[in-house]
């Protein structure tokens, strides 16, 4: 039996959204966007700058070890900010690389001519550890170490802190793509010894899109001062100075996505981020026991699991593409599998703002359609 499809549900608004960013904000966050217009060179722009780059430092680096430059752009951009301001001429990047977000870190390097070492792994495991630390200790020229926290590829939770405790004792820096993690996952900048971290406003810090920011170790920020620049728009230094020292942006940034970020930084400190992360945690613990139910196949054992992505084979017969309309079209969109898992798996996340009633009435019209697509091939 298929059941009637909510008419309510075409309406955009009302979409409930389970891929990995954008995420689904509240009325709050969404209604910032109409504070009104402002010019970016007032002082009324400055304190907000001032107020964000705050808040940011609050929720994650309440002890004042980092400071943090915030760039108009996607995660993509900060990440090519933290990369393309972080190796010295000559000296190497090390890219740790189990997935798509892993790869693009490598893709940016070579984008900029940074000499590289690239060790990748298979997606559905951790970084095997002995290899990262031998190829420290036997390459002198690496300077940096970067790897993906949450690799939303698969969902997977990359070991953070013990690859920092490695970079510690060998002395490089370590850089970490934190974009799908901060929020929604434990992440200790301080103790994991991470020294640059990206971060994104649109998934689980539950902004809107087109802002991003890079934490920047406080002691780390004189040795990126001898590097000369690579970029204009994503130099990390001149970003920070300006931000840090002027209170403004180098650039007209996105003022009114501001708004919102204020206001979804302002939300996830009234939380507080660890309610924030148990709240994902209980999200994702109640759909995986629906589909373990439902006997659908996890792509990753239960210890490797993210508290946001779930990754799942599609049952027999199910071509993701079915799937994924028959889903829309009650108001839920799900997320495709990326690169050589994109024809076999498919993804939930459950970042945003996402009450338990949305959970439920996702898994009821989930097992709706499975049931009824099933009937429809067989
Ligand atoms: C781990 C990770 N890094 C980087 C990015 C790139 O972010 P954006 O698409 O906002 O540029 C993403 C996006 O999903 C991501 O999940």
């Amino acid at each position: 039996m298929v059941i009637k499809k909510r008419e309510e549900r075409k309406d955009l608004k009302k979409m409930i959204l389970l891929n990995p960013g954008p995420v689904c904000t509240s009325e709050r966050v969404r209604n910032a966007l109409l504070r009104g217009d402002m010019c970016h060179r007032e002082r009324e722009f400055s304190e907000i700058l001032d107020r964000v780059r705050k808040k940011i430092l609050e929720a994650f680096s309440p002890n004042g070890e980092f400071t943090t430059a915030i760039i108009t752009g996607s995660g993509t951009a900060s990440l090519e900010a933290g990369v393309c301001s972080s190796v010295s001429e000559g000296k190497k990047l090390l890219v740790i690389d189990n997935g798509v977000y892993g790869d693009r870190i490598a893709r940016i390097a070579s984008a900029y001519k940074i000499n590289k070492e690239i060790l990748k792994f298979d997606w559905l495991e951790q970084p095997d550890i002995a290899r990262i630390e031998e190829t420290l200790s036997k390459d002198e020229d690496i300077e940096v170490v970067a790897m993906v926290h949450h690799e939303t590829t698969t969902g997977l939770l990359n070991p953070v802190h013990r690859i920092g405790e490695i970079t510690r004792r060998y002395k490089r820096t370590f850089l970490v793509d934190s974009v799908s993690g901060l929020g929604g996952e434990e992440i200790d900048l301080v103790n994991d010894n991470v020294d640059i971290c990206i971060g994104s406003a649109n998934k689980c810090i539950q902004g809107l899109p087109g802002l991003s920011f890079v934490l920047i170790k406080r002691a780390g920020v004189d040795r990126l001062r001898n590097i000369p620049a690579r970029s204009l728009y994503f130099n990390l230094i001149s970003q920070l100075d300006e931000q840090e020292q002027r209170s403004e942006c180098s650039f007209t940034p996105s003022v009114h996505t501001f708004f919102a970020f204020d206001e979804a930084l302002e939300e996830l400190l009234e939380e507080g981020v660890s309610n924030r992360i148990k709240r994902y945690r209980n999200a994702s613990g109640f759909l995986r026991n629906e589909f373990k139910d439902l006997h659908l196949r996890f792509i990753l054992p239960v210890d490797l699991r993210s508290n946001t992505i779930t990754g799942l084979y599609l049952p027999n017969n199910m071509a993701y593409a079915d799937l994924h309309d028959e889903l829309k079209e009650r108001g839920f969109v799900i997320y495709a599998g990326q690169g050589q898992l994109n024809a076999k798996i498919f993804r939930i996340a459950n970042m945003g703002e996402l009450s338990m009633q949305d959970l439920e009435e996702f898994i009821k019209n989930f097992k709706d359609v499975i049931n009824h697509v099933e009937t429809v091939s067989s």
